[in-house]
């Protein structure tokens, strides 16, 4: 008889999005006509097409396949030099921050790298986890054994969890008294909006260089970054290359969620503690495991990456940018409109809010899915400090966020 993993045993409920498309088929099923109204403004999967540079980029690549002469099978696991050159160059060295190309580490997603990088990080590290907060990086340090149980309210012991509230503006501060060995940070935040300055930063990279934190810091929606003044990379804060490792995302800026591309950041600098004492560097671990776990992001999808840092690439998605940011606009000022307390929005895709009524997060989505149509995500779904909160996502297209606008304003 095979043994399973007793640590899946440990998670709560499905993961949260599945958890949401049940319950939106199941009143889809009893509602025919609130079905033919649905708008979903739940999940943040983009919906506008890909930028033409991709898409030219793409048939470009996969005519190559065509020929003998052109034809590539596996490629560097690590991903191409092209696009480790680019995006170092681009989203890094231009801006003053010394990453070398082979720190990039090209991947299928940022939620498989964020659950993945586990595999070279040790059951003891005692883990910061912000709350409200985005559920993979509970759940995977849950599965890959890193928590104790969780109580009734889905609180794992042995994780730190560091509270985000209107108060702190959902950017949570360093632990006073408590060492970790690990924290996770998300700006642009997810699923709050909340951004963080360059001196809330500083605030972490200070703590973890005084107290061998290792920081994973999750940048997926820089993109959506509108004040020049706000930092979109942790490597921009001074000794943040001897504490931490940067995840990013082609899914949010070039509408890649079903193209699937991102990469990690690895600086060389970065290192751990062995059992025996010894301090490793990350980067030849996390080689190591790539190279054993993984063959590569397709060629065709990253040479589609690789032109969203052409000119024209630039500007198809600065236009993609802009359209979401436009409905995020609209979404916000609804739901301040009808007296909501409301954060995000204007940095980042995602409006974060506070229910009407103190309604809690699941019977105010229930509100909105049976009253109004509209599919939002419950707050408590990211974390108990998420209770009597809702988020709205701005992917979608003008017209839907138009009308989620309406219907918010007439709901409440
Ligand atoms: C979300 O809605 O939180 C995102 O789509 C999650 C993700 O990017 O995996």
């Amino acid at each position: 008889m095979a043994f399973l993993n007793d640590n899946y045993l440990k998670l709560k409920a499905g993961y949260l999005f599945p958890e949401i498309a049940r319950r939106v088929n199941a009143f889809c099923e009893a509602n025919p006509v609130g079905k033919a109204r649905l708008i979903r403004c739940g999940i943040g999967d983009v919906t506008e097409p890909l930028p033409p540079a991709v898409i030219q980029a793409m048939h470009k690549a996969l005519d190559e396949q065509a020929s003998h002469n052109t034809f590539r099978g596996y490629g560097p696991e690590q991903g191409y030099s092209f696009l480790r050159q680019a995006i170092a160059q681009n989203d890094y060295r231009a801006r003053g921050i010394a990453i070398a190309d082979d720190e990039i580490f090209v991947s299928d997603g940022s939620k498989c790298d964020c659950g993945n990088i586990l595999d070279i990080l040790g059951h003891q590290n005692r883990t910061g986890i912000p709350d409200p907060v985005y559920p993979v990086y509970v759940d995977t340090n849950v599965m890959a054994g890193h928590t104790g149980a969780a109580d009734d309210a889905g609180v794992y012991a042995e994780l730190c969890y560091l509270p985000g509230n209107a108060e702190n503006g959902f950017v949570p501060h360093p632990p006073a008294s408590e060492k970790l060995d690990l924290a996770y940070l998300c700006f642009p935040n997810n699923p709050t909006g909340a951004v963080a300055t360059h001196e809330q930063l500083k605030c972490w990279v200070d703590y973890a260089l005084a107290n061998d934190t290792l920081l994973l810091f999750d940048a997926a929606y820089e993109a959506y970054i509108q004040n020049p003044a706000l930092p979109r990379s942790i490597y921009e804060i001074p000794g943040a290359q001897r504490c931490a490792i940067e995840f990013r995302s082609f899914s949010k800026n070039g509408g890649f969620t079903g193209v699937r591309c991102a990469f990690t950041v690895v600086p060389k600098e970065l290192t751990a503690r062995a059992a025996d004492g010894n301090r490793v560097p990350l980067h030849g671990l996390w080689v190591r495991r790539t190279s054993t776990k993984f063959n590569g992001t397709s060629y065709i999808v990253q040479r589609g990456a690789e032109a969203i840092y052409s000119d024209e690439g630039r500007a198809q998605v600065k236009a993609l940018v802009k359209h979401y940011m436009g409905n995020a606009t609209l979404l916000r000022e609804a739901a301040t409109t009808i007296g909501l307390r409301v954060f995000g929005g204007e940095n980042a895709p995602y409006i974060w809010a506070r229910t009407p009524q103190d309604l809690g997060s699941w019977d105010f989505f229930d509100k909105m899915l049976h009253e109004a149509n509209v599919v939002v995500t419950p707050g408590s779904g990211f974390g108990k400090a998420g209770e009597g909160y809702f988020r709205l996502s701005s992917f979608n297209s003008s017209e839907n966020a138009i009308e989620v606008a309406r219907r918010l304003k007439a709901l409440v």
